[in-house]
């Protein structure tokens, strides 16, 4: 067994956040069994990987200035940057979600190319990479409390967009509140300024809204409605300035974009590591679950669902395997077009069980993908262990019964190109 840690973990506490590998001849016989299952135990090397640390130890920096459901700990992107490049190679996440990837690269000096088709998540991307000072960002938070005022529709014409009943998921006070505070930021005028507190008033409308905040799906929790925004949102901006003016200045070279990956990309093979984390099938689709906060930055989330991957979110139709099978062969062809000779691509996918029939996603996609791209070949396989707190695992307790639904099992299958 190796255990790995990583420089940017809590200086406090910094033996916590890591990894934690094991090879072949230490796994369990529930992993072994795992793999075989999937189908995937014919291949080798075999590892098992673990996140090592708690949620608050692996969100140092601003990892956790957003909570971005389906992330992966921000230790594994270390690591496999940390193993697979050096210092300016250049790193890719063609679905990068929360930026998860980014912030790594960045913070260990690689450049990175970081894209995704959800315009939250690239704006949050960038907030989580850009350095800004503290003084300003605490004067305009000042300002921004000072001058608040809750505004009905009536006074300032904002109104969400794509979702079909407002007050179904907010209170009218909670509207009036969070208009409020968007007309505040609409007025800044430095466009990171503005870009962070817009990040600061996205995190916090889940847990003003009647919908949860323990699962990424939506679902009604009146409980938490909060008729008041500030409150939320100063105690997140707080947290957050001090996490980006932590940052330190980058002289890495970064693309954050807006980007389909089933589209070709603009140039050719010059990454050393992509690392790409797609949606798992039967799973989430990332533009629902952020339909609320996409809402008040006026995006309909239909418009940016067109251009996901077809993932059946909530459909659990085994026989659509196929399909999402499809999308993500020609998607990944598409990727490994801008793999550098010799270069690495991580694959984080996951398996699913649906109605007690386990389909194996990962095996059909890995063959296929084999089939198509001669020049690739596997150069490992690893059986992810993940951590309780992450939503994979939630999501198999909260439905463990196999009649039921789908539980999942995460993989990292790491491919290199041939030199
Ligand atoms: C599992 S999440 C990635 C999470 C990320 N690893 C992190 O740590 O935050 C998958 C992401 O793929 C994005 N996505 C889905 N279809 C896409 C497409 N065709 N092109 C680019 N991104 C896509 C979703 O918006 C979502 O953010």
């Amino acid at each position: 067994m190796e255990t790995f840690f990583y420089k940017y973990s809590n200086p406090v506490d910094n033996k916590n956040a890591g990894i934690e590998i094991r090879k072949e001849h230490e796994l369990s016989q529930d992993e072994q069994f795992l793999l075989k299952r999937a189908g995937l135990d014919s291949y080798a090397p075999l590892e098992a990987w673990t996140a090592l640390g708690t949620n608050t130890q692996i969100s140092y920096s601003t990892h956790g200035i957003f909570r971005y459901f389906g992330k992966f700990p921000s230790t594994i992107a270390a690591h496999l940057i940390m193993q697979y490049t050096d210092e300016h190679d250049m790193v890719m996440d063609p679905m990068a979600g929360s930026g998860t990837t980014v912030l790594e690269a960045m913070l260990a000096n690689r450049d990175c190319r970081s894209y995704d088709v959800n315009p939250l998540a690239v704006l949050l991307q960038r907030v989580k990479t850009t350095h800004l000072e503290e003084e300003k960002l605490l004067e305009e938070l000042k300002h921004i409390s000072e001058n608040y005022l809750p505004l009905p529709a009536e006074q300032f014409d904002w109104q969400p967009v794509g979702i079909r009943d407002v007050d179904h998921w907010f209170l009218k006070e909670t509207q009036d509140s969070i208009r409020g505070l968007i007309y505040l930021i609409n007025q800044i005028e430095d466009e990171k300024i503005k870009d962070f507190f817009s990040i600061c008033l996205a995190s916090s409308i889940r847990p003003v809204s009647r919908a949860t905040t323990q699962q990424g799906r939506l679902f009604l929790d009146v409980v938490t409605a909060k008729e008041d925004c500030l409150d939320t949102f100063v105690k997140k901006a707080q947290k957050a300035i001090k996490a980006v003016a932590s940052l330190p200045v980058s002289n890495s070279a970064l693309e954050i974009a807006e980007h389909d990956a089933s589209v070709p990309f603009s140039f050719g093979p010059t990454n050393k590591l992509i690392i790409v984390h797609p949606p798992y099938f039967n799973s989430y689709k990332y533009s629902s679950v952020n339909s609320l906060e996409l809402s008040w930055m006026r995006i309909n989330h239909a418009d940016v669902r067109k251009n996901e991957v077809r993932e059946f979110f909530k459909v659990g139709k085994a026989e659509n395997i196929t399909h999402y099978v499809e999308d993500m062969q020609s998607t990944l062809n598409i990727i490994t077009a801008t793999l550098l000779p010799d270069g690495v691509m991580a694959l984080m996918i996951g398996d699913t069980i649906i109605k007690g029939e386990y389909v194996q996603a990962t095996k059909m996609l890995l063959d296929k993908f084999l089939a198509d791209n001669p020049s690739i070949t596997v150069e490992k396989v690893v059986l992810r262990v993940p951590k309780y707190t992450e939503a994979s695992w939630t999501t198999s307790q909260r439905r463990t019964s196999d009649k039921v639904g789908v539980s999942l099992n995460d993989f990292i299958i790491v491919f290199r190109r041939n030199g």
